[in-house]
């Protein structure tokens, strides 16, 4: 059996997570049982809400243990089977978490899902056209609720999930606005990903010269949020909102390092009627059928092309994923292993 290389959560962060927070080890794949199967690892997903597992604050989801495999979504080929239920040479996604290898129980609902590679990249089964992508679907289809010709707006619009929900709401006839750092995040924006406007955020020093940034992309006010950041930006976009207007609380990454992250208008909410709800993507699987279609389509037409900053090797996987968190990653990060 192969050599499999994993990287652990050795110890948790103060503050900043930093790269001694991980360790390289190696050890033996042990043998199948039957039922099991074992999958190589093509791609590791790198995502924001793995800096919350890795500490032990009281959360939706328990703490990822320490001294064992960082957990994360995988994209890989079956290599060996005890199961009729998988071949080798199947494509398949599961969570087999920061390492090269993992023995999957086949039985198990849900480990491990086979997908078609003919018009979607195994990869972007990670992204688009997987989690990422059924968030963005969620928040603005079950809870933003869009009209056409309404605005929606967006922050970490380049990101795995802003760039699905460019995709999506442009398809629902909304004039979409990004939030994102810097110019060549922004001109990609407007030039690949078909937002209408994007707002450099790092150009504004405080809510009050963002928001006026916002009056001139959204002239018409915004009616519907996709929050993934937090801070001076929920502050500037709040001031903004329309009457009745619907906030889907997805991420707060500009606070997952634990800094207090108040809020400087909240008597908006009520003077202008506002919902504003969070939501966890993993507690509504009866969505991701229908999601996963539309996103598969938009992906397989052309009409996503989403972008991936690929690291390449499992020992590039700890800086990665701490460049991920201060926006250096463009697109979907991603592990590429073969
Ligand atoms: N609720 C759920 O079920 C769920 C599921 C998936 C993801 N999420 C959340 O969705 C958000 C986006 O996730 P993703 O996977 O698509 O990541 P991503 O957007 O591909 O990458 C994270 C981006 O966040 C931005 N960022 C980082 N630190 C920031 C800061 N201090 N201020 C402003 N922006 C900052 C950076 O973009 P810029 O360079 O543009 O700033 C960075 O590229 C995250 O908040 C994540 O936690 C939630």
């Amino acid at each position: 059996m192969p050599i499999n290389q994993q990287i652990l959560l050795d110890n948790r962060p103060t503050g900043e997570a930093v790269a001694s927070n991980f360790m390289l080890v190696s050890s033996d794949t042990p043998e199948l049982q039957d039922g099991q199967v074992l999958v190589r690892h093509h791609f590791l997903s790198l995502d924001p809400y793995m800096r919350g597992r890795m500490s032990d604050a009281k959360s939706y989801a328990a703490p990822q243990p320490l001294g064992q495999v960082m957990l994360g979504g995988t994209a890989g080929e079956v290599v060996e089977s005890r199961s009729p239920k998988f071949q080798p040479g199947d494509k398949v996604v599961g969570m087999g978490g920061w390492q090269e290898y993992s023995v999957v129980s086949a039985d198990q609902p849900g480990a491990l899902r086979k997908v078609d590679t003919t018009h979607v990249p195994l990869s972007h089964y990670l992204g688009a056209v997987g989690m990422p992508g059924v968030t963005a679907w969620y928040g603005l289809v079950k809870i933003i609720e869009p009209k056409a010709g309404q605005t929606m707006v967006v922050s970490a619009a380049t990101g795995a999930v802003g760039s699905a929900f460019a995709a999506l709401s442009k398809a629902r006839g909304c004039r979409t606005v990004g939030i994102a750092g810097g110019p060549d995040k922004c001109k990609y924006a407007v030039e690949e990903l078909g937002f209408d406007a994007c707002i450099d955020y790092k150009l504004h020093a405080d809510a009050a010269s963002l928001t006026k940034a916002l009056r001139d992309a959204c002239p018409d006010g915004i009616d519907g949020y996709f929050e993934n950041v937090g801070g001076m930006v929920l502050d500037a976009v709040l001031l903004r909102m329309n009457a009745f207007g619907r906030i889907a609380l997805c991420g707060m990454i500009a606070g997952y390092d634990g800094k207090p992250m108040p809020l400087a208008y909240p008597a908006l909410i009520l003077t202008n009627r506002l919902k504003l709800q969070g939501f966890i993507v993993s507690e509504h699987m009866e969505v991701w059928p229908e999601a996963l279609k539309e996103l598969g389509t938009l992906v397989g037409t052309g009409k996503l092309r989403p972008r991936e900053s690929v690291a390449q090797g499992i020992e590039a996987a700890p800086e990665a994923f701490l460049g991920l968190l201060k926006g250096k990653n463009f697109g979907k990060q991603l592990v590429k292993l073969i």
